[in-house]
């Protein structure tokens, strides 16, 4: 029989949780403090890992919390890839605000179910404030709706979906797209995310749906190839419904003309929906505001907190110029639901894929009153800033090839001085050289790049959207790459002897 006070196993007291919690920031401050120090990742093997973690089956009883807690802090702290290090450059993580850090907990703690209002009462005014600041800050009108998310990719499903409700045939809702008379098409250029083929795919469209458009000569999609392609579907009986326009795509950072193409989504009544999760949060810099011209006439944007806002992972955000579209894609009323009694309350339920939501609104909502609008002004110009000089340091230096620099990302490659070939042999064996290199840094734990092809070429790619890189960082990371391309183009012309 249950007594009457139930003591249950997961419970912590006040005191062992006081006792574990300063343990475990003690952890924390000391793991953040020592960061730079530390490899970027120790790149051991999925095997190595595995032994570390050993092979013991679910466990029959428990361990208390703090054993637990101080083998997991080396756990992770050490057989990590740590993108929060200053020499991460890769793919596009940011190094995560501390302050992130104890706002999920403080999160997790009170555990608001930011699905509804009445489950979440203070959660749904910050996650609502957190929207109308976050559209402040790229420059549109704060009146576009939106709700949080967990990234990139589910930001951009979000509008999708919205889009597909508002520009589908009618009664697509109740017959499903497979009954529509005429086949809905949609256009992006060759550059954008993979996140279009997924939701063409998932979303019932199919990838023939997407009607890649080709890029012109500063590799922005080509407006007047938009606009005759759209003619021609009309021309041939398919149903346009959307237009992407990528604010900052994700190889090389380069932004579409976004005023262009909201003219044409504007003459063919089309949704025009912009994928900012990378670059948008530049447009808060005065310099770079021009390049992002016709934001304000989106109908949809996505953009990503955990990208260049340096939130902790997850924090994605669609917003929506007018929405009601989101109701109308996603509201539902079950009968178990009590959520639709008060006329004030904004049930996030009804503008998403998720019912039960958690609370990563707040972790954006303090980072932003932390630093303020300058605060971000200064740490994501710094980072265009350094990404130049990247660019800069590597078109002066005999051995690198500079490629490309948009916003905060740089391509290059290491060109060896004695290889003496030319023409399609010799970027054959730059491509093969690049992509050894790549590699090696990948695995050696000094710097973490990612990379891109760029005309054919492979290039090496830093994307710095990091408040700890520093100028001395990007210093050491060009010596790196000479350093470690020597190496590898002496190992390759070994092998090739
Ligand atoms: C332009 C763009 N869109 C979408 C995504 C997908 O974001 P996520 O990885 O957060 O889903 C990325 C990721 O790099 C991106 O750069």
């Amino acid at each position: 029989m249950m007594e009457n006070n139930r003591v249950s196993p997961i419970e912590i007291n006040k005191e062992e949780f006081r006792k574990i919690g300063y343990q475990l920031i003690d952890s924390i401050s000391n793991f953040l403090d020592t960061i730079k120090a530390r490899p970027v990742t120790p790149g051991e093997s999925p095997t190595q890992l595995q032994k570390i973690i050993g092979t013991s089956s679910l466990p029959e009883n428990g361990t208390s919390a703090e054993t637990l807690f101080s083998k997991t802090c080396g756990l992770l702290f050490n057989h990590s890839l740590l993108n929060g290090h200053p020499k991460f450059l890769g793919y596009i993580t940011s190094s995560a605000a501390p302050v992130g850090a104890l706002a999920d907990l403080l999160a997790a703690s009170v555990n608001p179910n930011v699905g509804a209002q009445i489950l979440s009462p203070i959660a749904t005014e910050i996650e609502k404030q957190t929207v109308r600041w976050l559209a402040e800050f790229i420059g549109v009108s704060p009146d576009y709706g939106g709700i949080l998310v967990s990234g990139g990719n589910m930001a951009n499903f979000t509008a999708f979906l919205a889009a597909r409700t508002a520009k589908a045939p009618k009664n697509v809702k109740e017959d499903g797209i497979s009954n529509a008379e005429t086949k809905m098409v949609l256009y992006c250029s060759k550059t954008t995310h993979s996140w279009i083929e997924k939701a063409a795919i998932l979303f019932g469209l199919g990838s023939k749906a997407i009607r890649w458009i080709k890029t012109d000569a500063a590799n922005r999609m080509d407006n007047e190839v938009l606009e005759q392609t759209i003619k021609n579907d009309l021309k041939n009986g398919f149903k346009p419904i959307m237009v992407i326009g990528t604010a900052g795509d994700v190889s090389t950072g380069v932004v579409d003309n976004l005023k262009g193409i909201a003219s044409i989504c504007k003459m063919y009544d089309l949704w025009f929906h912009v994928d900012g999760a990378y670059g948008i949060p530049a447009a808060v810099i005065p310099e770079q505001k021009m390049l992002f011209q016709g934001i304000e006439d989106a109908d949809s944007i996505a953009l990503d907190p955990h990208k260049w806002l340096y939130s902790p992972l997850e924090a994605g955000c669609t917003l929506v110029k007018d929405p009601n579209h989101l109701i109308d894609t996603y509201s539902s009323h079950p009968v178990y639901y009590n959520f639709s009694n008060n006329d004030e309350a904004l049930n996030y339920y009804e503008y998403g894929l998720q019912n039960s939501r958690g609370f990563r609104a707040l972790k954006v909502w303090l980072t932003l009153q932390q630093v303020g609008r300058s605060g971000y002004v200064k740490m994501i110009g710094e980072d265009i800033q350094l990404s130049k000089l990247f660019f800069v340091l590597a078109d002066d230096h005999p051995e690198l090839e500079a490629i490309t620099q948009n916003l905060s990302i740089t391509t290059l490659r290491y060109m060896p001085s004695d290889y003496n070939h030319h023409g399609e042999k010799k970027e054959v064996y730059l491509n093969k050289l690049n992509e050894d290199l790549l590699n090696e840094l990948q695995r050696g734990g000094e710097v973490f790049l990612s990379n891109a092809i760029v005309m054919e070429k492979y290039c090496l790619r830093g994307c710095i959207v990091n408040f700890r890189t520093s100028k001395k960082d990007i210093e050491d990371i060009i010596e790196i790459i000479v350093r470690e391309g020597k190496k590898m183009h002496h190992r390759l012309q070994e092998k090739e002897a």
